[in-house]
């Protein structure tokens, strides 16, 4: 069971943290300077704006003066000095701030986000959300694992880590606005080199709600900690979950090769297509069936990235705790590989 620590750590309450942050954003002014180009908002601490001014770097849209607390009159000098359009406090103005700052991600310091979805009940979506989240760590990616489905039992369980302490969705659910990506990141749960986030356990626990915002913001954070994160999404679309599906970059819809299955996912197709933006599918042949993945991805119309035999052994290895990846060149852990390889853009490869 999680034993999560307060959520209202994760917030960006405190001014200091703020003024930090947009520090932090800015960098050194020497590095500002080679980045000073497009109107993306961009931050500047008071710290900061004097060396600034004094750098008479060409003037670009969008730059704030941020300040912990009262705005005085030198603030404003900086401001001129570094044509900068506002000058904001961290303690007064913060919502403001949130906004900006949220509006300061590109994309590109956000990883991308694969939703994972099951076609019919029991497809193997959990397993094989976790084993793309596996496949990204194994390929150098720091990676999360979200679990948003509340119905599922819990992934923490799937992957062998429900009795580590930590962060879980009873903590954050109530959160709204911006949430911390570096708490965040060191608070959840870390199950072989991946982060969980899942469901608390406790007696009196029934299904937490999870609005779309802290559903939106707890994903941002998670991208922004992170260089793979990976949902395990229901298939009921609730708010949260359109929520989800609506941000992610790909979604994957995992469909056995069976009639009635195909059927069902069938049912599920239009609806993912208006709700998300990439959507594809892996298929998991079955023995015996006259279907292969190719009969199912022509049936459903969506792009096939893998197919899988079934993993010999699996359910044996969930129930005694030891998690999907006991096979490191096993038909999952390849059909994750190459799921990863065709939905997620390869980087430096780098770990943070
Ligand atoms: N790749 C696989 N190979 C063999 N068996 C599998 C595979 N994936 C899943 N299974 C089996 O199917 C069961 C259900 O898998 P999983 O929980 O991932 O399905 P799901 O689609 O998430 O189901 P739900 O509809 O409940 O969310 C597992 O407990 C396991 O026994
Ligand atoms: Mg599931």
């Amino acid at each position: 069971m999680h034993n999560g620590p307060c959520a209202a750590a994760l917030s960006t309450a405190g001014h200091r943290s703020l003024a930090e942050g947009s520090a932090e954003r800015a960098g050194s002014a020497h590095e500002r300077r080679a980045g000073r180009s497009g109107a993306r908002p961009c931050p500047v601490g008071a710290d900061l704006g004097a060396e600034l001014a004094d750098l008479r770097l060409p003037r670009r849209d969008g730059v704030l003066v941020v300040v912990p607390g009262d705005v005085e009159p030198a603030a404003w000098r900086w401001a001129v000095g570094v044509g900068a359009e506002e000058v904001l406090s961290a303690r007064d103005d913060r919502a403001r701030l949130v906004d900006l700052l949220g509006a300061c991600s590109d994309g590109s310091n956000e990883a991308p986000l694969v939703c994972v979805t099951g076609g019919c009940g029991g497809a193997g979506a959990s397993v094989f959300a976790a084993a793309l989240a596996y496949a990204g760590r194994a390929g150098g990616l720091s990676s999360a694992l979200v679990d948003a489905d509340p119905w599922g039992g819990g992934i923490d369980l799937l992957v062998g880590g429900e009795d580590l302490p930590g962060l879980c969705w009873d903590d954050l659910a109530a959160t709204s606005g911006r949430v911390n990506a570096t708490s965040l990141r060191e608070l959840l749960p870390v199950v072989d080199d991946v982060a969980v986030l899942s469901w608390g356990r406790s007696a009196a626990a029934s299904v937490v709600p999870v609005t779309p915002e802290s559903m939106r913001a707890v994903l941002t954070a998670a991208r922004r900690g992170h260089r793979l994160v990976v949902a395990d999404v229901p298939r009921r679309e609730d708010d949260a979950v359109l929520a989800a599906l609506a941000v992610a970059t790909s979604t994957v819809l995992v469909v056995p090769a069976e009639v009635r299955a195909v059927t069902a996912a069938r049912a599920r197709v239009g609806v993912l297509r208006r709700a998300t933006a990439v959507l594809s599918v892996v298929v998991r042949t079955v023995r015996g069936s006259g279907l292969d993945a190719d009969d199912v991805a022509d049936t459903l119309g969506l792009p096939l990235v893998a197919a899988m035999r079934a993993e010999r052994g699996l359910a044996g290895w969930l129930d005694q705790g030891l998690g999907p990846r006991r096979r490191a060149r096993g038909p999952l852990a390849t059909a994750a590989a190459s799921t990863l390889a065709a939905l997620v853009p390869a980087r430096d490869g780098s770990t943070r």
